[in-house]
C-alpha cells in the first residue's frame, strides 16, 4: 500500500459501433499513465467501461430480435477481448447496465431533486417517427430531414426531467479561473470558458420515448437519459456505494481522459452535477485529439475505418502501442498511416532497439560466455553513457508525471541511439582481439547490459510485451511488474556474474510488399524539403558521392562458415559468417551460381552495416558483395582474417 494514490479513466465507449483505432488510442493512453503510476511507486485505479443505454441501442436490439442486454453483452465481450491483447491494465470495467452503476445513479437523481436541482419541464426536439428517434437541428441532412433514414422529421415535445446547469455557470467559471490544470490542454480551457461565458441552459435528463435505461426514482415511465446516467460511472467504480475506504482513496479522480469533443460534458455538466451533490471535482479533465486516418477522418462510408484487432493479428500489440503513443502529441490530432506505423516498427524497434539488444547479447556470448562480467573500470565514454542514463531517467520522470508521453519516448529513443553510438565509440570487438583489455571489454558489456536493463523498465508502461523479453533476455531475475522506478535511479542493477537469459528476436524488420511501393514513392515525395535538400547535397548531378557519405558504408572480411539453400527459392542461400567477434546470418542470391559445400571457408566481404531485412522469413543481417559483368556472378573474396576493416 503507498500513500500515493492516481485514479485515472477513459470514456465509456457506446457498444453502438465496433471499436475503432481512435478508441484503442484513447485507451492506450490511459494505459500508459496507469503503467507508469504504478512504476512510479503510486496505487492506481484505472478504469474504462461501456455506455450501454439508450434509444439507438434498443433499436438495434429489436433489429435483430433480441434484448437489449443480450445485444450489448455480445458487443461488450468483443472490448474486453480487444482491451485483453492490447495488453490494457484496466483494474476494473463498468457496464453501465450493472445493478451497482443503477443504485448510484438513482441516488444522484434523488439528491439532486432534494436539492432542487432537478425539476420536471418538457423537452422539445425534431422527432423522426419511423426511427423513432430525436434529432437536433445541427444533426439534420442537407435537407433538414432525419439523417438516418432521410425521412422529414417533425417538432414535438415530450414531459421530462431538467437540471438546473444553469445554476452553476458562475461557480464553474471560477474552478477553472482557479485551477489551471483542471481542464488541460489550454486550447479546450479556452474554449470552454467562452461556452459558459455564452450561458447555460438546463441540461434534459430524462426521456419517456424509450426504455432502455435506468428508471427515475419513483417515476418509472422515465429513463434517466444519457449523460447524467455515463458521467456517474466514474463515482460508481470507484466504490461510492461499495467501498467508502476506496472512495475516500481515489475520489476525487486525478484525470479523466476524453477525447475533445466530449471535454465540454466532463468540464462542465460532469463538476455541475457533483457540485449539486456536494462531491469533490475531478482533479483533471485532459481532452485528447482525435486520430485521424491518411489525412481523413474516419467513417463507415469512406471505408477507411481501421480496425485495431486486425492490427493487432498483423504487427502485434506492443508495435501498434509504441506507434500510437510515440507518434501523436496529447492534445492535437494525429494521423495513422500504415506507412507511417511500418517505418517507425523497422526504424526504431527493429533497427535501433532490436539492434542493440542483439548486438549486446551477442558479443556477452562471443566474448564472455554469456556471463556480463563487473564493471571495474571507467573512461570518459563510459561516464558520459553513464550521465545520459541518469539524464533520462529524470527526464522520464518528470515528463510523464506531467503527461508529455510522446516527447518522453523520443527521450528514450535518443538514449537507445547513444548506446548503440557507444558500441561503436568502444569498439569491442577490438578490445576482444587483446587480452591486455579484458577489464575495459567487461566494462563495456556491463554497461550495455545495464542501459538495456534502464530501457526495459523505462519501456515498460509503453510496450508491455516487450518490457519482460528484454528483462528475460538480460537474465534478470523477479518480475519487472514487481520494480520500481528507484531501481533505474542509480546505475549497477545488473548483477555482476549474472548469465544472459535465451535470445529472441523483438521486432523482425517488415518487408514492404511490391503493391505498395506507390504509397512509399507517395510518401517519399511529400518528404520534407529539407530532407530533399540534403539529400542533393550528398549526390551531385552525376550520381558521384562524397567520401564521407562512402565512410557510412562499413564494410568487414566475413568467413563463410555454414551454407544452406533457402527452400523452395531458386536463388537464395543462408550463410553464417563469422566477422571474428561476431557471427551473422545473411541471405545471399547465389545459390544458383554456387553450392553451399563451395562457399563454406570463403573469405567474403560483408557490408555490415545495412539494416537487417527479412527475406522468406529469415532476417539477413547484412549483405555479401559480389562482382557481375551482366552474365557471370562471382563473390568478391580476399585472403584477409574475418574481421578484417575494407577501406
Ligand atoms: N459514451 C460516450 C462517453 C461517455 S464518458 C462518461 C462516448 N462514447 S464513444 O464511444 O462515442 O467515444 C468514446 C471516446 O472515443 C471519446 O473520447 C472519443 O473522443 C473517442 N474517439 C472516437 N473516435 C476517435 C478518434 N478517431 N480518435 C481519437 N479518439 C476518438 O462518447
Amino acid at each position: 500500500m503507498s500513500n500515493k494514490s492516481f485514479y485515472i479513466t477513459t470514456p465509456i465507449y457506446y457498444p453502438s459501433a465496433k471499436l475503432h483505432i481512435g478508441h484503442a488510442y484513447c485507451t492506450t493512453i490511459a494505459d500508459a499513465m496507469a503503467r507508469f503510476k504504478r512504476l512510479a511507486g503510486y496505487d492506481v485505479f484505472f478504469l474504462t467501461g461501456s455506455d450501454e443505454h439508450g434509444q439507438k441501442i434498443q433499436q438495434a436490439a429489436e433489429k435483430e430480435g433480441i434484448t437489449p442486454i443480450e445485444y450489448v453483452d455480445k458487443i461488450v465481450a468483443g472490448f474486453q477481448a480487444l482491451w485483453k491483447r492490447l495488453h490494457i491494465s484496466n483494474d476494473d470495467f463498468l457496464r453501465t447496465s450493472e445493478p451497482r452503476h443503477h443504485r448510484v445513479v438513482q441516488e444522484f437523481f434523488r439528491r439532486a431533486k432534494a436539492k432542487g436541482d432537478v425539476y420536471k419541464g418538457e423537452y422539445t426536439g425534431l422527432y423522426c417517427t419511423p426511427c423513432e428517434s430525436y434529432w437536433t437541428e445541427l444533426q439534420l441532412d442537407e435537407n433538414g430531414c432525419c439523417p438516418d433514414c432521410h425521412r422529414p422529421v417533425e417538432k414535438v415535445s415530450e414531459e421530462a426531467y431538467f437540471f438546473k446547469l444553469s445554476n452553476y455557470a458562475d461557480r464553474l467559471l471560477k474552478h477553472i479561473e482557479e485551477n489551471p490544470d483542471f481542464i488541460r490542454p489550454t486550447s479546450r480551457r479556452n474554449e470552454m470558458i467562452s461556452f459558459i461565458q455564452r450561458g447555460l441552459d438546463d441540461l434534459c435528463i430524462s426521456r419517456t420515448s424509450f426504455d432502455w435505461g435506468i428508471p427515475v426514482p419513483d417515476d418509472e415511465k422515465h429513463v434517466i437519459y444519457v449523460w447524467f446516467d455515463a458521467l456517474t460511472n466514474y463515482v460508481t467504480a470507484a466504490g461510492f456505494f461499495d467501498d467508502p475506504e476506496k472512495f475516500r482513496k481515489f475520489w476525487p479522480a486525478d484525470v479523466h481522459l476524453v477525447g475533445k469533443e466530449i471535454v465540454r460534458f466532463h468540464s462542465i455538466i460532469w463538476p455541475a452535477i457533483l457540485m449539486s451533490l456536494d462531491l469533490p471535482l475531478p482533479k483533471q479533465i485532459y481532452g485528447h485529439g482525435w486520430l485521424i486516418v491518411d489525412g481523413d477522418k474516419m467513417s463507415k462510408s469512406k471505408g477507411n475505418v481501421v480496425d485495431p484487432n486486425l492490427l493487432i493479428d498483423e504487427f502485434g500489440a506492443d508495435a501498434i502501442r509504441y506507434f500510437l503513443l510515440r507518434e501523436i502529441a496529447l492534445g492535437q490530432d494525429g494521423n495513422f498511416s500504415r506507412d507511417a506505423l511500418i517505418g517507425r516498427i523497422n526504424a526504431d524497434l527493429a533497427n535501433d532497439l532490436g539492434n542493440l539488444l542483439h548486438r549486446t547479447l551477442n558479443m556477452i556470448g562471443k566474448f564472455q560466455n554469456g556471463v556480463i562480467e563487473d564493471a571495474t573500470t571507467k573512461n570518459e565514454i563510459d561516464a558520459a553513457l553513464i550521465a545520459d542514463a541518469a539524464e533520462l531517467v529524470a527526464a522520464y520522470e518528470s515528463g510523464m508525471e506531467n503527461m508529455e508521453i510522446s516527447p518522453v519516448m523520443k527521450r528514450l529513443g535518443a538514449f537507445i541511439g547513444r548506446a548503440n553510438k557507444y558500441i561503436d565509440e568502444t569498439a569491442p570487438w577490438a578490445l576482444a582481439k587483446d587480452a591486455a583489455k579484458k577489464a575495459e571489454l567487461a566494462t563495456v558489456m556491463y554497461n550495455l547490459a545495464e542501459s538495456l536493463r534502464v530501457i526495459s523498465v523505462l519501456i515498460s508502461p509503453f510496450m508491455p510485451e516487450t518490457a519482460p523479453k528484454i528483462w528475460a533476455q538480460l537474465g534478470m531475475t523477479g518480475d519487472i511488474w514487481d520494480v520500481r522506478l528507484d531501481v533505474v535511479k542509480a546505475w549497477g542493477g545488473v548483477p555482476a556474474g549474472q548469465h544472459i537469459g535465451q535470445a529472441e528476436q523483438l521486432f523482425p524488420r517488415i518487408e514492404v510488399e511490391k503493391e505498395e511501393q506507390p504509397a512509399k514513392q507517395e510518401k517519399q515525395k511529400a518528404a520534407p524539403k529539407q530532407e530533399k535538400k540534403a539529400e542533393k547535397a550528398e549526390v551531385n548531378a552525376e550520381g558521384v558521392i562524397t567520401i564521407d557519405e562512402f565512410k557510412k558504408t562499413e564494410l568487414r572480411v566475413a568467413e563463410v562458415t555454414a551454407a544452406e539453400r533457402v527452400p523452395k527459392t531458386d536463388k537464395l542461400m543462408k550463410l553464417t559468417l563469422t566477422l571474428g567477434d561476431e557471427t551473422r546470418e545473411v541471405v545471399s542470391g547465389i545459390a544458383d551460381v554456387y553450392t553451399a559445400e563451395e562457399l563454406v571457408g570463403k573469405h567474403v566481404i560483408l557490408v555490415a552495416n545495412l539494416k537487417p531485412a527479412k527475406l522468406r522469413g529469415i532476417v539477413s543481417h547484412g549483405m555479401v558483395l559480389a562482382a557481375s559483368d551482366g552474365e557471370r556472378l562471382r563473390l568478391i573474396e580476399t585472403d584477409m582474417p574475418a574481421g578484417s576493416v575494407v577501406r
